[in-house]
């Protein structure tokens, strides 16, 4: 049987900022694979190259050296980068650069219309805004006439995945979605991840320093250090018996995962 094509495919991607004494190496040399239908995290601490590895799958960096495919194909071939964005859409760590704080909320969820090669009519973008604003857990007259500033960081967050709801993307490039909200609508959010890969059937790329929701989510973890893939592989596998003294760190760094990962682990 013939192997599916990947979704991404990256052959030595490498990101290098600044020149001199001021040069810095954000992404070095990773080499991966993302699959169709996958949920792959890619997991670190802060400044170890996942923003910066994200844009690229987005389109939003341009590579240094080496090759990244998008389904096969050179991700910088001379296409119109919109035609990339209909397909692949991203989840910001900051909602509210995101959105323009001059315009309401809702109007903005409707310009997400405009990415449709034929925009719905006027009510059924109204209704589909209501229908994406209920799945995030949002009714939608408590945010009816808003401004972003208007509504808590947890509130924005969802803002983004309603948006996402109604754009259907193929492909989600999640980048610390959960940074902003409680415990309580963390969960939540997860929770609406998996939804959104079993509803839309979609490929997502989860980016988190915690590893401990990474390892709830994924279907594979890679883990990031220095710019470098360090380690990767099955949620169980890399939290059970990790081979990186960076995984180690991280799971130390996380009381919430440790219980998970005691309580898996058969005692002796
Ligand atoms: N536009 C930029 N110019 C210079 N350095 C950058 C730029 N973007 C990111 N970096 C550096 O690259 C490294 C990785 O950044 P980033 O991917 O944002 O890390 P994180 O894992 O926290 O998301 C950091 O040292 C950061 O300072
Ligand atoms: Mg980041």
């Amino acid at each position: 049987m013939p192997t599916e094509t990947p979704c991404f495919e990256a052959t030595h991607l490498t990101r290098v900022f600044g020149h001199g004494r001021k040069r810095k190496i954000a992404v070095d040399g990773a080499t991966f694979t993302i699959g169709e239908r996958e949920i792959v995290s890619i997991v670190g601490e802060s400044g170890c190259g996942k923003t910066v590895l994200a844009k690229m799958l987005l389109r939003l960096e341009t590579p240094s050296s080496g090759e990244l495919r998008f389904r096969g194909q050179p991700i910088d071939a001379a296409r119109d980068p919109r035609d990339h964005w209909r397909v692949v859409q991203a989840v910001f760590q900051d909602p509210y650069g995101a959105f323009n704080q001059f315009f309401t909320i809702r109007s903005q969820l409707k310009d997400a219309f405009r990415l449709f090669p034929v925009p719905p009519s006027t009510q059924d973008q109204d209704e589909l805004v209501d229908r994406a604003l209920l799945a995030v857990n949002i009714r939608p007259p408590d945010i009816e006439g808003k401004y972003p500033f208007e509504l808590s960081g947890g509130q924005m967050q969802r803002m983004l995945l309603a948006r996402i709801f109604i754009l259907r993307p193929q492909v989600l490039i999640a980048d610390e979605p959960t940074s902003m909200v409680d415990a309580c609508s963390r969960a939540g959010i997860l929770e609406y991840l998996l939804k959104l890969k079993q509803e839309l059937s979609m490929t997502i790329v989860f980016v988190t320093h915690d590893i401990g929701l990474a390892y709830y989510i994924s279907d594979r973890i890679f883990i990031l250090h220095e710019g470098k893939i360090v380690e990767s592989g099955t949620p169980d596998a890399v939290t059970q018996h990790p081979t990186s003294p960076v995984t180690r760190q991280l799971l130390a760094d996380i009381p919430s995962m440790h219980r998970a990962w005691i309580q898996r682990t058969p005692h002796t």
